[in-house]
């Protein structure tokens, strides 16, 4: 074994592209290295460095769950290797830290960064608490607060932001290395004893006062989720002498990985790299995109902008009058201010992002556009005009997108002279926050085209999804079939408030009733109207919104619809009008109204999207089961740490399942289709 000496300090090295996941033959290599240093007498001092791209990004997943990661050395060992090490050591930190990687960093004896140096501890993104010492060095490091709003929130941060804060020393501008050993040099010379995060003691009364108020204020969500409250018993154990306080941690973290939640957290994980992952019979390379004409500025529209400035991309603009142009650029340009206000953004990445943006009325700026995303009215042949318009314009080669909710793609295509260059860019409000893309393809597309799609999902910071071009794409398909069928609930007994709130207590972002009326109800009583002439007459059809909508409630920005709204404040319960419009539909279908239990209603929701995703994926519209999940996680407020609608049904009994989609048939009535769950459950 060779160790890199230079001027008496020896230079590990992580190296296991492409960001030093900590796999067990990276750990044996680094105790290799810690012991071959510990025995040359050349060496003083010890630097650990990382790559340009990452120091370490932490686990190796793939050895999550299997017996490697539990295979000593394991982290804790190296860790503890390293903070005891009777020569100091050093943390060069480029790129990434994160995890156990910069668990590993904690247990070094002083920490140098790279300016552009991100550090953080995501794992309870993942259903768990760091389990490498992370709960209990850090706080010793930081102290308790900022400990745990690092490690609650689970993000990032900017090793600029963190100069000087007892997790990083030193924060240099260039060659880290360098500064690295500079530092551990002094630490040398100076012949005083090494700093240890061990040694540091935390008062007890400060810790346990934080903790009992972080505790107080976990939200809903969070409680649903094991690993905050983990995480706070974990923060109360660093006041314990620093053994005892690693012994708690690591109990809490091993109990912690068998749970459903993180089981569920780590199965989306996955199923979030499987969807955003180009199909591998789409070879095609994707077309350059640098600059996007958006059409129309209205709610999508500025939005879509926004997220392409974001992503550093040249923005066109397009309406149809100046007065509707001049509201977008508005709401963009306030969008930036207010982040600039908050201090989310600098004013020169606003500025810059600013000056990237062209708003006109002119559409002959199109020749200069790589992708056009139409975000118009939300009616075929108006989109169609567009795309006329869009086709007489764009030059050759540009893709061309349209932001439909439900139309046909095939349709809008049909008007142009290219349909092989368009496709569906599905993005949900607000577009600048939500990670959701549906990428739609229609007959005609062509490969490259939905190649590029989905790599400009991947620019745009979204989480790109591919599915088949038919009415509601993947997830309207399945929100729709699940709020029909809390429509139904309605009906049988139930009032929009034990609806709403039975999924909210396990977790959905809001009850259907409340998101129908913060959407409005008009958008649905709309398209209920427009599909009436073809409507089966035996169907189940509920007609409560339609009689919520002829009297005036069309949601909240009427102050009124399922709920009613005094100063923008939703009412706890519906008002009496409504509950007369649900009691009058009960009895004109006949149906006795009983009391609907919280976990019927759940079951019932969940129910309705699993057998809507079976369907989906009979019709080759889902491509993978785990995309359905990607796709209510992401878009629809599906509680994260329940996986998805399939990740639940492949957990419940087969044969209950099954009986249970059986009921719901029949009470659906006709036009309820019941699906073959196989292909869903067994994949
Ligand atoms: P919006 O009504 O806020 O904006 C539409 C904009 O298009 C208006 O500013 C209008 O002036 C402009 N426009 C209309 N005809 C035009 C033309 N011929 N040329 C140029 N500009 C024209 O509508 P919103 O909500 O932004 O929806 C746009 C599209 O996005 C629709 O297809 C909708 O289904 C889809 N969508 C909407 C979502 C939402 O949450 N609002 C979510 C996902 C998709």
């Amino acid at each position: 074994m060779t160790l890199d000496i230079r001027d008496g300090i020896a230079i590990i090295a992580l190296d296991h592209p492409p960001v030093n996941s900590l796999s067990l033959a990276l750990r044996e290599r680094i105790v290799e290295q810690l012991d071959a240093a510990a025995s040359n007498p050349a060496v003083r001092g010890i630097v650990l460095a990382g790559g340009e791209r990452a120091f370490s990004a932490g686990a190796d997943l793939t050895e999550i769950g299997t017996p490697r990661q539990f295979q000593e050395p394991i982290l804790r060992t190296v860790i503890d290797r390293i903070e005891s090490s009777s020569k100091p050591v050093v943390a060069a930190i480029a790129g990434v830290a994160l995890g156990g990687g910069l668990e590993l960093a904690l247990g070094c004896h002083r920490r140098v960064a790279l300016e552009t140096a991100r550090v953080g501890l995501p794992e309870i993104n993942l259903g768990l608490i760091p389990g490498s010492g992370g709960t209990q060095r850090l706080p010793r490091l930081i102290g308790i607060a900022a400990a745990q709003a690092l490690m609650s929130s689970g993000a990032q941060q900017n090793a600029r932001q963190l100069a000087g804060s007892g997790l990083l020393d030193e924060v240099v501008s260039a060659d880290v290395v360098g500064a690295a050993t500079t530092l551990v040099t002094k630490i040398v010379d100076s012949g005083a004893p090494f700093p240890r995060a061990r040694d540091r003691n935390l008062d007890i009364s400060e810790v346990r006062t934080i903790v009992v108020a972080q505790r107080e204020k976990l939200t809903a969500r969070q409680r649903l989720q094991p690993a905050y409250g983990a995480l706070l018993d974990a923060l109360v154990a660093s006041s314990l002498p620093f053994d005892e306080g690693m012994k708690k941690e690591r109990e809490l973290f091993l109990d912690l990985v068998p749970t459903a939640a993180a089981q569920a957290l780590r199965y989306q994980f996955k199923a979030t790299q499987d969807a955003t992952k180009r199909p591998t019979e789409l070879t095609a390379p994707p077309r350059r995109v640098g600059t996007v004409a958006v059409i129309g500025a209205g709610t999508m529209g500025s939005g879509i902008a926004i997220a392409a400035l974001d992503a550093g991309l040249t923005v066109q603009l397009i309406e149809q009058d100046a007065e509707a142009l001049d509201r977008g650029r508005e709401r963009i340009v306030e969008h930036y201010r207010a982040r600039v206000a908050v201090g989310k953004l600098s004013q020169e990445i606003a500025s810059s992002n600013g000056d990237r943006l062209r708003a006109v009325i002119d559409w002959h700026v199109l020749r200069d556009a790589d992708l056009v995303i139409e975000a118009v009215f939300e009616d075929l042949g108006v989109k169609q005009d567009v795309f006329r318009k869009i086709d007489a314009h764009a030059r050759p080669g540009a893709i061309l997108a349209t932001n439909t909710s439900y139309l046909d793609i095939d349709q809008i295509a049909a008007v142009t002279s290219r349909p092989e260059d368009v496709l569906g860019l599905h993005f949900f409000g607000p577009a600048e926050v939500m990670k959701l893309l549906e990428v739609v393809r229609g007959s005609k597309t062509a490969a490259d085209v939905v190649a590029t799609g989905m790599s400009v999902g991947s620019t745009l910071k979204k989480v790109p999804v591919l599915t088949g071009n038919a009415f509601g794409f993947v997830g309207n398909r399945i929100y729709n079939a699940y709020r029909r069928q809390c429509e139904f609930m309605l009906e049988d007994g139930a009032w929009p408030e034990d609806v709403d709130r039975a999924l909210t207590d396990i977790g959905f972002a809001m009850g259907p009733f409340t998101v129908a009326d913060l959407s409005g109800l008009d958008v649905a009583w709309r398209m209920r109207k427009a599909q009436a002439a073809t409507r089966d007459p035996r169907e189940r059809y509920v007609a409560i919104l339609d009689r919520l909508c002829e009297a005036g409630r069309l949601g909240r920005k009427a102050g009124a619809g399922y709920y009613t709204y005094v100063d923008g404040k939703q009412s706890k319960t519906t008002d009496e009008a409504v509950r007369y419009v649900i009691i009058k539909a009960s009895a004109q279908r006949g149906l006795h109204r009983r009391r609907l239990k919280p976990e019927e209603i759940q079951r019932r929701a969940l129910l309705a999207m699993v057998n809507e995703a079976a369907l989906l994926l009979a019709e080759g519209v889902a491509g993978r089961p785990s995309d359905v999940d990607v796709v209510l996680v992401h878009g629809y407020g599906f509680p994260r740490w329940m996986g998805g609608p399939v990740f639940w049904a492949r957990k419940q009994d087969r044969a209950q399942l099954q009986a249970d989609l059986r009921n719901l048939a029949e009470e659906g009535g006709h036009g309820f289709v019941l699906a073959d769950l196989s292909p869903l459950l067994n994949a």
